[in-house]
């Protein structure tokens, strides 16, 4: 079970750098640190289980916030409804986007950022991603609205940026009228 103090903070140099691909077979350590995520991220998302288990609501992990420079993250999603939608991601690539850009109302939030940030990202309305799931079968999807921005959110980590890097020091809200929020 991963704990909340096992996530690396914004200030560990770790979390600014460039992720190596991930190579098949996967490790037995990867696949624990996945499913592991998962697990943590479909808790934390219930409020009762969050306050018990003291862990942050998040709805994606990725590997250099575990402290492993692997292009590998997982999103657990939870909907209005109730149920899961989940992706285990290995290498992506963005393969097209939407001219179209939103942003998320309320502000990202970032599992290894713990503190208030003002200021909104534009992201791509949607976007047609490829990668690898943990077998290492090439899988190409369009994905929309939240679990795009999570994907380019967390695609972004594996690049080494975060979130608070693509704010506007100077205009944290600039272009909002440019943009839809959701
Ligand atoms: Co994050």
């Amino acid at each position: 079970m991963l704990k909340t103090t096992d996530i690396i903070d914004e200030k560990e140099k770790i979390l600014h750098q460039k992720c190596k691909e991930a190579s098949f077979p996967l490790d037995k350590e990867d696949i624990n640190l996945i499913n592991n995520s998962i697990e943590y991220l479909r808790l934390s998302q219930d409020e009762d289980k969050a306050e018990e288990l003291g862990l942050r609501a998040g709805m994606g992990l990725a590997f250099p916030q575990l402290g492993k420079l692997k292009r590998i993250f997982v999103i657990s999603y939870k909907t209005e409804e109730g149920n899961f939608i989940e992706y285990t991601v290995i290498n992506p690539k963005i393969i097209s986007y939407s001219n179209e850009l939103v942003y998320v109302e309320e502000g990202e939030g970032c599992l290894s950022v713990n503190r208030e940030v003002e200021g909104i990202i534009p992201r791509h309305a949607r976007i047609t991603v490829g990668f690898y799931d943990t077998k290492g079968n090439y899988i190409e999807e369009r994905v929309r609205e939240e679990i795009s921005v999570a994907f380019q959110h967390e695609i972004d980590h594996l690049d080494g940026i975060l979130f608070t890097d693509r704010i506007d020091k100077k205009n944290p809200f600039k272009n909002m009228d440019k943009m839809r929020s959701i």
